[in-house]
């Protein structure tokens, strides 16, 4: 199969690429990035910039997608910038996508996602999916994890706290709220995405821990 990849220099969206890059399953894998990405002769890596994504490439068309897009209110800087990363960019890629005929996107969303929150990014992530409800994929499913575990190069206080916390915590949570590995959020989504069940479907925090 042809993956699209959005978000492949993401801590998520790296794992995904490794996992597709040696899954045989796996005979290409687009992944449009604005940094470039180490090559691989399974992989081709447009560079773009997301707010001008070439309308008619033909890389559009591709078997699946994966969005491991996002950022936080801290990098972005404002709720306006923010939206336009977690909620534009996603919704952008797939209306091109399935323009060009892609039939299946798989959603790294979250765990709370609800487009009547009163949360902002529980609000955005729901408003995303809801939109993407709407653009006609044969195949669309949402990997919503609780808190990401795994290397990132970037410092997030916030984070790093959160998981030191559920480290310790985890066992005796319930499943529901302990840390998702990315390792296991990334095979969901490649599970997903090469699964293709038709419908909509979600992936639970509870199945990736
Ligand atoms: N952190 C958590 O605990 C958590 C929990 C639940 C759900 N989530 C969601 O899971 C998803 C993936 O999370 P993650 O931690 O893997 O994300 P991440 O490490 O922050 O990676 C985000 C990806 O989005 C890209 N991106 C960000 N801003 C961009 C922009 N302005 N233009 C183009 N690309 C941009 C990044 O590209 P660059 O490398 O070029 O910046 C990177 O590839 C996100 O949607 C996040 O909201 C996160």
């Amino acid at each position: 199969m042809k993956l699209l990849l959005v978000g492949a220099t993401g801590l998520v969206g790296r794992h995904v690429l490794t996992l597709a890059l040696a899954d045989p399953r796996v005979e290409e894998v687009v992944a449009p990035t604005r940094r470039e990405l180490t090559t691989h002769p399974k992989l081709f890596s447009p560079q773009v910039d997301f707010d001008r994504l070439p309308q008619h490439a033909d890389w559009w068309q591709a078997d699946a997608v994966i969005c491991a897009l996002g950022t936080t209110m801290r990098t972005a800087g404002s709720k306006e910038a923010f939206r336009r990363v977690d909620c534009d960019y996603p919704l952008t890629v797939a209306r091109l996508a399935r323009a060009h005929g892609t039939p299946t996107y798989v959603l790294n969303s979250a765990i709370g996602a609800d487009a009547s929150s009163r949360l902002f990014y529980n609000r955005v992530k729901g408003e995303l999916e809801q939109a993407l409800t709407g653009q006609g994929f044969d195949s669309l499913t949402f990997v919503r994890p609780g808190v990401i575990s795994g290397h990132r190069d970037e410092f997030r206080l916030g984070e790093r706290m959160l998981v030191m916390g559920l480290t310790l915590t985890g066992p005796l949570l319930p499943k529901r709220w302990r840390l998702n590995p990315a390792a296991q959020i990334a095979g969901a989504l490649l599970e997903a995405a090469i699964r293709a069940k038709a419908g909509v479907h979600v992936v639970s925090s509870d199945q990736m821990i």
